[in-house]
Parts: structure tokens; sequence; C-alpha cells
């Protein structure tokens, strides 16, 4: 099958600046499969998948090597071509989600503007779209949401509009920045769900976290990264049964001790 994203020699340091923030990273995420990355905080992680999607502020930061969508470099598209691309084909759901809408926007009008600019549908049409895509997250009062600005809603219900308007336009690669993170168990498993329905339909996703519990549940293969590189990388079962890296184990290790610390508090 075709590779659908491949980044090869991915570098991102900031601009007058020689020390690499992100170093020398080659992967390919493929149509319906789900990669994982992980790495402690600060290796690295989100700002490789800003660079992806253009998010980086080219003032700040210096970005080099290749990302290809489908034979395609998004770094050296023009800023038409990239427009059309980021949002449609490619999304991100971001790790921060009070940040990523503007505050002065109703929800709806997110959703209807981000929908009319990427297909030919009438403003009905996108609501309509819209609405089902927020159901589908197990979103209640939907007309109600569709009508609230950001700030009135809670973290985790952002969350999921955010999670609804990355996937509602079936983009072939989804970037996922700790989704699930913010949720509570029931609406983390609904979102999960979704990922693993979006790979079934042949979509990539590259999903980023913390946490071991969703990489083992979604996860094909795993990318480790510490300080900006890429330490090791394998199918699931490698680094879960056979990690390679003494960094790998830790992390691995420090996720059974927090499951020990919650099961001696219950
Ligand atoms: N705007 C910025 N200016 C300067 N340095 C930055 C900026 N954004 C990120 N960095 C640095 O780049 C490195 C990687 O940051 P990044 O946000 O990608 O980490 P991360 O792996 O996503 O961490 P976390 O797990 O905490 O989300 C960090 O050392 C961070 O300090
Ligand atoms: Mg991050």
């Amino acid at each position: 099958m075709k590779n659908s994203l491949e980044i090869k020699d991915l570098n991102i340091s900031l601009v007058g600046n020689k020390n690499p923030l992100v170093q020398n990273l080659s992967f390919d995420v493929r149509k319906g499969k789900i990669l994982g990355i992980v790495g402690e905080s600060g290796s690295g992680k989100t700002l490789t998948c800003k660079a992806i999607i253009k998010l980086l502020n080219e003032k700040v930061f210096k970005v080099s090597g290749s990302i290809k969508l489908d034979g395609n470099n998004i770094l050296t598209m023009s800023e038409k071509q990239s427009r059309a691309v980021i949002g449609k084909d490619i999304s991100m759901i971001m790790q921060n989600p009070m940040t990523a809408f503007n505050p002065m926007m109703k929800i709806g009008q997110h959703i209807v503007e981000t929908i009319k600019a990427h297909t030919e549908l009438t403003k009905k049409q996108a609501y309509a779209l819209g609405s089902s895509a927020l159901e589908e997250m197990n979103l209640q009062r939907v007309a109600e949401i569709m009508n609230s600005y950001p700030h009135t809603l809670s973290g985790g219900m952002l969350q999921r509009v955010m999670i609804a308007i990355a996937l509602m336009l079936e983009p072939s690669i989804i970037i996922a920045d700790e989704a699930t993170t913010a949720l509570d168990v029931k609406n983390q498993a609904i979102i999960l769900e979704q990922f693993q329905r979006m790979r079934d339909i042949g979509i990539g996703l590259l999903v980023v976290t913390h946490d071991f519990g969703v990489i083992a549940q979604v996860a094909d293969d795993v990318l480790v990264m510490k300080a900006g590189e890429i330490i090791e990388q394998g199918s699931v079962y490698q680094i879960f049964y056979n990690p390679k890296t003494e960094y790998t184990k830790e992390l691995l290790q420090s996720r059974f001790l927090v499951d020990e610390e919650q099961l001696c508090l219950v």
C-alpha cells in the first residue's frame, strides 16, 4: 500500500540558534495504520506534529527535510496548496483545545466555515454534517453547543468538539496530540473507538500520547522520542515485549509504577 505521509530528515530549530529541537526524524504514517509516538515531556512530539501541518511560525522556527503527503511535499507547497490540503486531507487534534479555537467565534461558525472552506456543501448541509459529527462524539444538546462560544464549554467537551472537526471531513491522515488525555475513561473509550473506525476505513493516524494504555489499545507501530530524536521504533509488540533501549524500558516501568500507585489508592 502506498505510504500516505512520509517524513524524511525532519529538523526543527529556533531561528538564529543552531541547537536542534528535533533532529533527523524519518518515519511513515501508513494508510489504515495507527502510529503511536511516546516520549518524555519536551522530547519534541508537539513540534513534530505542528511542523507537519505547517503550524510553526517561520519567523521563530527553521524547519528542514521533507514531509510528503501522497508524494507532495507540504514544506515546499505554495500557501494556497497547503491551505487546501491541511484541514481536509490531513487534520490535527491539538494538545490544548482552549488555544485551538478563536474565542470570538461560536462553535457552529468554526464548524461551518471549516466545512465550507473545503467542500461545495451549503451552509445548511455543513451545519447538518457538523451536528452529526458532534453526536458521534457522544455530545448531547448539539444545537446548544453549536450556538456556544468556546470558553463556555468544559475542556473535555471542547476536546471532543475538536476531535469531531478533525474527523468530519474524513481526511487521509489524522494527527492526534494527547487527544484523550483530558477525557474521562468513558469518553476516552469513545475516541479510541473512533480512531479504530478511522483506521479500518483506511485513514492513517499519528497518535501522540503519554499513556501506554492508549498505545497498547490502538497502535500498530510505535516511535519512542527522546530529546528531539527517535531512539527506538518498532511494532507495538516489540516495544512492549522486547524494548531495545533502557529509556523505553524506563518509560514502560514508570507506567507500571503509576498503575501500582493507583492500585494502592483504590
Ligand atoms: N515556542 C517555543 N520557543 C522555544 N522553544 C520551544 C517552543 N516550543 C517548544 N519549544 C521547545 O522544544 C522542545 C520540544 O517541545 P514540544 O512541545 O514538542 O515537546 P513535547 O514532546 O510535545 O512535550 P509534552 O509531552 O510536554 O507535550 C522543548 O524543549 C521546548 O522547550
Ligand atoms: Mg506536546
